[in-house]
C-alpha cells in the first residue's frame, strides 16, 4: 500500500533493559460490557478503571444515542444511568463503531430485541469484517437486517417487536457472537439457551449475574457449555472496577522477555482463566514470568505479573487454547521468531477476521524482518532464530490492526537492525498510552523521515 500523508510511521530500535512498573489501561471486552449493561440496567452504574480509547468511547458515544446518560467524571472514572431492558430509544444518526467489532455486534445483540431501527458503520477495516455471524442468529429472535453485499457494514438492524426465547447452537467460537445473543435474549419472552463447543471469554455472562440477571452455565459433553438466560430481565445498576487488560499488558511483557538483562512488573492484570493461554504458553516455552498477589476483584481474578528476560523454546501451541489466546497470536509469533527452535500454531482460522487478516500480516512482515514463516489456511509455522538472530532492518505494513502495529515495534527492540511500522494511529484504538509507557520503561522509538 501506498503511504498516504495521514499514516503515522514509528521505527524502534535496540535499547538497554527495560525496567519499572507497567501500569496497562483497562480491559477492553470488560470496558465495553460495563457501559453496556450499565445503559440496559435502572440506576445508575459506576464504572472505575474504563478503558479509554477510541473503541469505547465509540460504545459510550452508542449508548447516549440511544438513551442512556453517560458522564465522565475524571480519568477512568465514568456513570451511567441507563434506561432498563427494552428501555432503548430510536437513535435519529448513524452509529459509528470506528474500528470495533466488539463494540457492533453486542449493540446489534442489545437492541435485537427492541423495536426500534438502527445503522450501523464503522472504519474501513470494520467494513471488511462479517456481520452475518451475528445478524442471522439475531434473526431467531425475530430481528431483520440488511447488510451490504457479503453481510458487511453499513447495516440497518431493525429489532423484534415481542420476541421470545431461543435455543440455538453459536457456530463460530466468538465471545461477541455468544454476548450478542445473551443481550437479545434479556429482552425476549421466556428463558434463551446459548450454547457454543468453544470456551470463549465468559465476561458477558459474569457481569449479567453482577447486574442481577438470571443466568447459569452448564458444561457439556462435547466439552462445550450452554448458557440460559431469563429474558424480561430486570437488571440493576452496579459499580464496576475493571481490571487492566492482559491482551494489552502482553506488549511490554513480551518487550521485558526479548530485550535482556529486563525487569518490569504489570500490576493489577485481568487474569480470567479464559484469558490467560498466552502466559500459559510462554510458561511452556520458559519464560521467566512470576504471578503475585492473585486475587478476586469484582468476580474476576486478578495479580501483578513480574516479568524478567528469557531465553524461549519452540512450541506446539494445542489448537484448543485459541480462544484463551485469541488476540496473542501476533505478538506470540514475534517472540517465537527470537525463539529457539520452531513454533507451531493451529486452529487459528479466525484470524483471518479480526482487525486485518492477521496470519497473512504476520506472516509478511516475519519475512520482511527475516524470519522463516510458513502461513497455513488455519495457522502459523514460525522458526525461531534465537534472541540474536532476528535481522530486522524492514517496514511494515500494519493494515489498520493495533495489534499487529505494537508487536512489530517490540520486535524491532530486539532485532539486529530497527523495524518501522507503517502506521501507528490504529493504536489509539486500544492502548492510547502504548508510546509512552514503553519509552518509559526504556524503548526507543524514532519518527522515521518522511
Ligand atoms: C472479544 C472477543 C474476541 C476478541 C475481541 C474481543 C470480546 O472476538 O478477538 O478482541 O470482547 O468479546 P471474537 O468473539 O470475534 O472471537
Amino acid at each position: 500500500m501506498e503511504q498516504s500523508s495521514s499514516q503515522r510511521p514509528l521505527a524502534a530500535r535496540r535499547a538497554g533493559p527495560l525496567s519499572g512498573r507497567a501500569q496497562v489501561p483497562g480491559d477492553k471486552s470488560i470496558s465495553h460490557r460495563a457501559l453496556i449493561l450499565g445503559a440496559l440496567a435502572v440506576g445508575e452504574t459506576r464504572i472505575s478503571g474504563l478503558l479509554e480509547a477510541e473503541d469505547v468511547v465509540n460504545t459510550a458515544s452508542a449508548m447516549r444515542q440511544l438513551g442512556a446518560t453517560v458522564v465522565r467524571d475524571g480519568a477512568g472514572a465514568w456513570r451511567v444511568s441507563g434506561v432498563g431492558v427494552g428501555g432503548f430509544s430510536e437513535p435519529d444518526n448513524v452509529l459509528d463503531f470506528g474500528n470495533s467489532g466488539t463494540g457492533s455486534r453486542l449493540v446489534m445483540g442489545a437492541l435485537a430485541t427492541t423495536p426500534i431501527t438502527a445503522v450501523f458503520t464503522g472504519d474501513e477495516s470494520l467494513r471488511k469484517r462479517p456481520m452475518r455471524r451475528v445478524v442471522e442468529p439475531l434473526a431467531l429472535f425475530g430481528a431483520e437486517a440488511s447488510t451490504r453485499d457479503g453481510g458487511l457494514l453499513p447495516l440497518t438492524l431493525r429489532g423484534a417487536e415481542a420476541a421470545v426465547a431461543i435455543d440455538h447452537e453459536v457456530a463460530v467460537a466468538s465471545a461477541q457472537v455468544k454476548s450478542a445473543l445473551l443481550l437479545a435474549a434479556l429482552n425476549a419472552v421466556g428463558r434463551s439457551r446459548i450454547s457454543q463447543k468453544a470456551l470463549t471469554r465468559d465476561h458477558t455472562e459474569k457481569m449479567l449475574k453482577a447486574f442481577g440477571a438470571e443466568i447459569a452455565v452448564e458444561p457439556l459433553k462435547d466439552g462445550g457449555e450452554a448458557v440460559t438466560v431469563m429474558g424480561e430481565a430486570d437488571l440493576h445498576a452496579t459499580d464496576i472496577a475493571v481490571p487492566r487488560d492482559p491482551s494489552s499488558a502482553a506488549f511490554p511483557l513480551a518487550a521485558a522477555l526479548l530485550v535482556p538483562g529486563s525487569e518490569i512488573s504489570i500490576p493489577d492484570v485481568l487474569l480470567n482463566p479464559r484469558r490467560t493461554g498466552l502466559l500459559e504458553t510462554l510458561t511452556e516455552m520458559g519464560a521467566n514470568i512470576a504471578i503475585e498477589n492473585l486475587r478476586e476483584s469484582g468476580g474476576e481474578t486478578v495479580g501483578d505479573l513480574v516479568v524478567r528476560a528469557s531465553q524461549l523454546k519452540g512450541v506446539e501451541v494445542p489448537a484448543e487454547r485459541a480462544p484463551s489466546m485469541i488476540d496473542e497470536y501476533p505478538i506470540l509469533s514475534v517472540l517465537a521468531a527470537f525463539a529457539e527452535g520452531r513454533t507451531v500454531m493451529r486452529g487459528l482460522e479466525e484470524l483471518r477476521v479480526k482487525e486485518s487478516d492477521r496470519l497473512s500480516a504476520i506472516a509478511n512482515g516475519l519475512k520482511r524482518l527475516g524470519v522463516g514463516v510458513e502461513e497455513l489456511p488455519d495457522g502459523l509455522i514460525v522458526e525461531g532464530q534465537g534472541l540474536d538472530g532476528v535481522a530486522g532492518g524492514a517496514r511494515v505494513t500494519t493494515h489498520m490492526d493495533h495489534r499487529i502495529a505494537m508487536s512489530f515495534l517490540v520486535a524491532g527492540m530486539a532485532a539486529r537492525q530497527a523495524v518501522t511500522v507503517d502506521d501507528t494511529r490504529m493504536i489509539a484504538t486500544s492502548f492510547p498510552e502504548f508510546e509512552t509507557l514503553m519509552r518509559n520503561l526504556g524503548a526507543r522509538f524514532l519518527v522515521p523521515n518522511a
